[in-house]
């Protein structure tokens, strides 16, 4: 971190990514010097013991401005945002938080002139018209979501403020994220969180795309990674001011059921497909990143066999334990 970098916040860091992200930034930088913002869920024990928590609501912009000068931020994560499915059912909640957020983090950065934002794009980016299979950076942008509505105009949005406004802002395309800490919330990949949950518990899982279904997912170590590298990469190396591809790894839902029984033999998935599985359909199910490893030299750590022999390892203890 450059010696400009005095202090971050972390928007949405109660959430599936907010809360391990805020943590490792912690380990990294201190834990003063990293504000977590939540606003719905309470943060957990580990969370609200390792440095300064607040409330704040992204969509009015006095709460983010007021948490910004009294800690003299001048890094922000802004991970808050409703995801594809809770997106498809309330769409206008979705483009109010989605839209509205980014537009109040982007004009307080730039108002307090800050040093750096990350912000997450995805594979909602994507519809149907794009290639389903090594989906490059650099293609048609149809989405067929509020979700990826929200994720196209907020790339052209922090484009804009880099090129217009001279923000340093920096983005990835995440797939589904898969991690074993805090469940994901309203999301289409979320069945490849839950499935680990429900084989442990209870060896059934009731999955609600079809076995088939491939879609992009990367796991939690590789996710923090992806977004300390890019913030960390030199001002030179960060060609790209829309949204980098990023990926971990693409399997089929029925590829990780047989990645599963090799730990939890009986494990038994069925399938019933509902309203996310068209969600699904019209996303890739595998992502080029060249690009982002050329420009920044991003690596994933994690493929189908490693993510689910540590998804196993950690859930095991936490259910052996009574915590989960
Ligand atoms: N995991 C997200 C979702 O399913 C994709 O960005 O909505």
């Amino acid at each position: 971190m450059s010696k400009t970098m005095k202090r971050i916040l972390v928007t949405g860091a109660t959430g599936q990514i907010g809360s391990e992200l805020t943590i490792e930034l912690r380990k990294r930088y201190g834990g003063d010097t990293v504000v977590a913002a939540g606003h719905r869920r309470k943060p957990s024990e580990k969370l609200f013991s390792s440095g300064p928590f607040e409330y704040v609501d992204v969509t009015q912009k006095g709460e983010v401005e007021k948490v910004v000068e009294k800690y003299d931020i001048d890094t922000i994560y802004h991970l808050a945002a409703v995801l594809s499915a809770v997106g498809e059912k309330n769409p206008q909640l979705a483009w109010h938080v989605n839209m509205n957020g980014l537009y109040n983090v982007l004009e307080v950065a730039r108002e307090h002139s800050m040093v750096r934002v990350f912000w997450p794009s995805s594979i909602a980016v994507f519809g149907p018209e794009a290639p389903r299979i090594n989906t490059p950076q650099d293609t048609v942008l149809i989405p067929r979501t509020m979700y990826g509505v929200t994720k196209v105009a907020g790339e052209l949005l922090c484009n804009y403020y880099f090129l217009r406004l001279g923000l340093d802002v920096r983005s990835v395309r995440y797939p589904g994220i898969i991690s074993s800490e805090t469940p994901p919330g309203g999301g289409t990949t979320d069945y490849a969180v839950e499935i680990f949950y429900e084989a442990i518990k209870k060896k059934r899982y009731t999955c609600f795309v079809r076995g088939d279904t491939v879609l992009p997912m990367m796991y939690m170590p590789d996710c923090i990674k992806a977004a300390i590298d890019l913030m960390e990469a030199d001002l030179s190396r960060i060609k790209c001011r829309t949204s980098y591809n990023v990926t971990g790894m693409s399997f089929s839902v029925g590829e990780l059921v047989a990645e599963i029984k090799k730990y939890i033999p009986e494990f038994e998935c069925e399938y019933m497909p509902d309203f996310r599985q068209k969600i699904a359909d019209s996303w890739p199910m595998s992502i080029d990143d060249s690009v982002a490893r050329e420009e920044w030299s991003w690596k994933p750590t994690h493929d189908l066999v490693a993510m689910t022999k540590d998804m196993i390892e950690k859930l095991t203890k936490r259910f052996a334990k009574g915590s989960l």
